[in-house]
């Protein structure tokens, strides 16, 4: 497997802590990187304040006005599809499920299209990142009814733009083709889900499935080398945190401008860094 390649490495004594915070086990199960498939099911339950409606965010089209959205990803679909110019083309099919909604969905699936379709492209009750608010299924605005399993999403048009500048707002095509195996989903042209940046961007780069980059991302920690991006002026890097399995676990943090901290859903923690000291980055 092609393995991403830090940049720099430096190690733990000659790394300033310049802040740690301390989370607790369960937000493990909080972040826009939770991992969520057949082995990691979904274990928090959104609360409504971190979901949005779609049809309140403002010129997208959408199948139903009660379709919700986690806030972020919601706001990152409408400046992804503002810069793509495909607000009036492009249609969101499906966003935040509930665990009721995904069990009726699968049911419905299993008596109209049969056991072996459902395996393909409906994730098992409890086991479909729709229940996490961060992932939204989108199709090809047409004359006709769109599928709501498995809706039209073409490599032409404004589709194949939005598919070309989706990992710059944060998006991945989450059911890639060839990654079966891993997912445990067939190629879902229409499913993006929303991981944030620079992750999107590696993940593209590399070819990887977030089941690939979640495991491969743990090779970077504090103190040693991390994972590093640099686009239009920005700095951002990487590492791993693995989670206490009782009680708070310390995050410690360097000298930057901005953090973001989010539970892969399994046994820690992503933290990305930006603005981070030069000396830093490649150790001293
Ligand atoms: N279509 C995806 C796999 C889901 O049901 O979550
Ligand atoms: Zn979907």
């Amino acid at each position: 497997m092609e393995r991403i390649t830090a940049q720099f490495t430096s190690n733990k004594a000659e790394r300033l802590v310049a802040a740690t915070i301390r989370l607790g086990r369960d937000e493990v199960h909080r972040g826009h990187l939770l991992l969520v498939n057949a082995m990691h099911p979904v274990r928090s339950v959104k609360e409504p304040a971190a979901l949005s409606p779609v049809a309140a965010a403002g010129g997208l089209q959408v199948l139903g006005p009660a379709i919700e959205l986690e806030t972020v990803c919601l706001r990152q679909l409408a400046a992804l599809l503002t810069a793509v110019q495909a607000l009036d083309d492009i249609v969101v099919v499906s966003g935040y499920r509930s665990q009721e909604e995904q069990q009726a969905i699968y049911e419905g699936s299993i008596r109209d299209s049969g056991p072996e379709y459902t395996a393909s492209y409906v994730a098992l009750p409890g086991r479909s990142e729709h229940q996490t608010g961060l992932a939204v299924d989108v199709g090809e605005r047409q004359a006709g009814e769109l599928d709501f399993i498995a809706p039209s999403f073409p490599d032409h048009g404004k589709c194949l733009a939005f598919k070309e500048t989706a990992a710059r707002y944060g998006f991945i095509q989450r059911y890639q083709e060839g990654k079966r195996a891993l997912t445990g989903i067939a190629c879902e042209p229409w499913h993006y889900r929303y991981v944030g940046t620079p992750h999107a961007q590696w993940m593209e780069r590399l070819g990887y499935c977030l089941e690939e980059y979640m495991d491969d991302v743990k090779r970077f920690e504090f103190a040693g080398g991390w994972l590093q991006l640099d686009r239009e002026g920005t700095r951002a890097a990487v590492y791993y945190v693995r989670a206490e399995e009782r009680g708070l676990t310390e995050i410690p943090l360097p000298v930057c401008e901005g953090y973001q901290v989010s539970g892969n859903n399994v046994d820690g923690f992503i933290v990305t860094v930006y603005g981070i000291d030069d000396d830093e980055t490649k150790g001293r």
